[in-house]
């Protein structure tokens, strides 16, 4: 009998051993398959937590994983479900536990606009909670996003040597510190600990990415091309399917097989087909983009991914997210859209002290301005905006190859500008970097050949050649 009462009054735990204030088995259990669709990228976590709410809503975890989760999508049109998820957790306080008070308080932060509160709240947690996943997961997450590229990876580091394989959920962890290693340059570490993670389970798409930017970053396109191929049965059907295409698109690019990257782009990227989510008129954006520095004819494609943009242009919300809805207006003629965007964008930083003002101030802004110079053929301008913040541009969030836009477009208006001295340090520098790559190599001849030295131009052209030929 009293071992039998001291049972109930024992909170329950979920499968990581940590306790929860709501005394529902099936609830929790919900959770855990909620939790699990948002990380692997596969099914709709809302629509399952919904469901779970629907017959609990007294469980304030259920509102705090939706809340959480749905601060990733960084669009204002959600900011009404996420303020109900916090007012019904409030409601809920006095019974919740530290860890879910926790949860809250990141919650509040961030619809108050103070995402990186938000993450310290979160941290928080999990200094206490080392086994919370979500709390991991979401901290990672919104690191990439405010581009903390040191915290991205050592959030992770934290905690890594806590778990093992017998904890539920560790496959995720494994893709999480892969990513943030491959970000901080340990590719090495970065490969052989997302491998590990399909080992675990092949179908983790965060897994794979990690290593399609391991084969970005150090130039291995016929690897990454085949490495993607060999497995687009696992991650072809996930949510994170068009991002996983971009980067296939980038190393086609990168060898110049244009036809190539087009044929993944209508196939998989444009979405006029398909309902398509803003992220996949993100990544459509940035390959058209790189795709007409290269010099490639886009056709009509930009016209429909700026129709998808064009709603979203006083959005404000996200620096990121404004230079992919600029470089879709520009390409596509958009003066009013531009013009709607830039002046959002001006209101917003007078008024507003959020954490994206700085992200827009020093390197949004910049940017968007930089592609009108590019478009309007005020090359000179468009590098004298780009040349200050180029070490900068982590402060926008995404990764590094993302942001790797700006570095091209730079590099492509100096050449453009005729600014032949500094376009050949500047190719020099991605030569350097990713010596593999064609694209790099003909802009050092370009450049040589605008300084008039034929002998390193042929040079640099035979490199790029040969590369073509592997
Ligand atoms: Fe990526």
């Amino acid at each position: 009998m009293v071992a039998s009462d001291t049972l109930t009054a024992s909170p329950l735990k979920d499968c990581r051993g940590i306790s929860v204030s709501y005394p529902d088995r099936d609830a929790i259990d919900g959770l855990e398959r909620a939790v699990n669709m948002a990380l692997c990228f596969r099914g709709d976590a809302i629509r399952e937590i919904n469901g779970i709410l629907n017959e609990h809503p007294g469980f304030i975890m259920g509102w705090l994983f939706k809340g959480g989760w749905m601060t990733q999508a960084m669009e204002t049109r959600i900011y009404p479900s996420m303020v109900e998820c916090l007012k019904n957790a409030e409601a809920l306080l006095p019974k919740a536990n530290d860890r879910e008070l926790g949860h809250y308080e990141a919650l509040k932060a961030w619809l108050e606009g103070d995402f990186f509160g938000a993450v310290q709240k979160w941290e928080a947690v999990l200094v206490r909670h080392p086994m919370d996943l979500l709390a991991l997961a979401l901290i990672h997450f919104t690191m990439v996003l405010l581009g903390d590229v040191p915290g991205q990876r050592d959030v992770v580091a934290r905690v890594f040597n806590l778990w093992d394989e017998s904890i539920p959920g560790y496959e995720f962890v494994l893709g999480f510190y892969s990513f943030g290693l491959e970000e901080n340059r340990d590719f090495s570490r970065a490969e052989e600990l997302a491998r590990q993670a399909l080992s675990i389970r092949p179908d983790n798409p965060y897994a794979v990415h990690t290593v399609s930017h391991v084969m970005e970053m150090r130039g291995r396109q016929a690897g990454g091309i085949r490495f993607m191929k060999d497995r687009e049965a696992q991650w072809g059907t996930s949510g994170f399917a068009n991002h996983l295409w971009w980067h296939t698109g980038l190393y086609h690019l990168d060898i110049e097989q244009y036809d190539n990257v087009y044929d993944i782009f209508d196939s998989h990227l444009d979405s006029r087909r398909k309902g398509g989510h803003k992220y996949e008129e993100l990544d459509a954006a940035a390959l058209l983009w790189r795709m007409n520095l290269a010099g490639q004819e886009s056709g009509d494609r930009w016209a429909h991914l700026a129709d998808k943009w064009e709603p979203a242009a006083e959005d404000t919300l996200y620096a990121f997210n404004d230079v992919h809805a600029m470089m879709t207006f520009v390409s596509d003629g958009r003066e009013d859209a531009q013009a709607k965007l830039l002046s959002a964008n001006e209101r917003y930083l007078q008024s507003a002290s959020d954490a994206n003002t700085a992200m827009t101030r020093e390197i949004g802004l910049p940017f968007c301005l930089a592609m009108q110079d590019f478009k309007t053929e005020q090359y000179d301008t468009c590098v004298e905006r780009l040349l200050p913040v180029r070490y900068m541009t982590h402060r926008l969030g995404g990764s590094f190859a993302q942001r790797d836009i700006i570095g091209w477009t730079l590099l492509e208006a100096a050449l453009r500008a005729k600014r032949y001295d500094l376009a050949l340090g500047l190719a020099n520098e991605r030569t350097g970097s990713k010596p593999t790559s064609v694209q790099n190599w003909r802009a050092v001849a370009r450049a040589f050949r605008g300084l008039g030295d034929k002998g390193n131009a042929d040079r640099a052209a035979a490199q790029a050649d040969a590369l073509m030929a592997v």
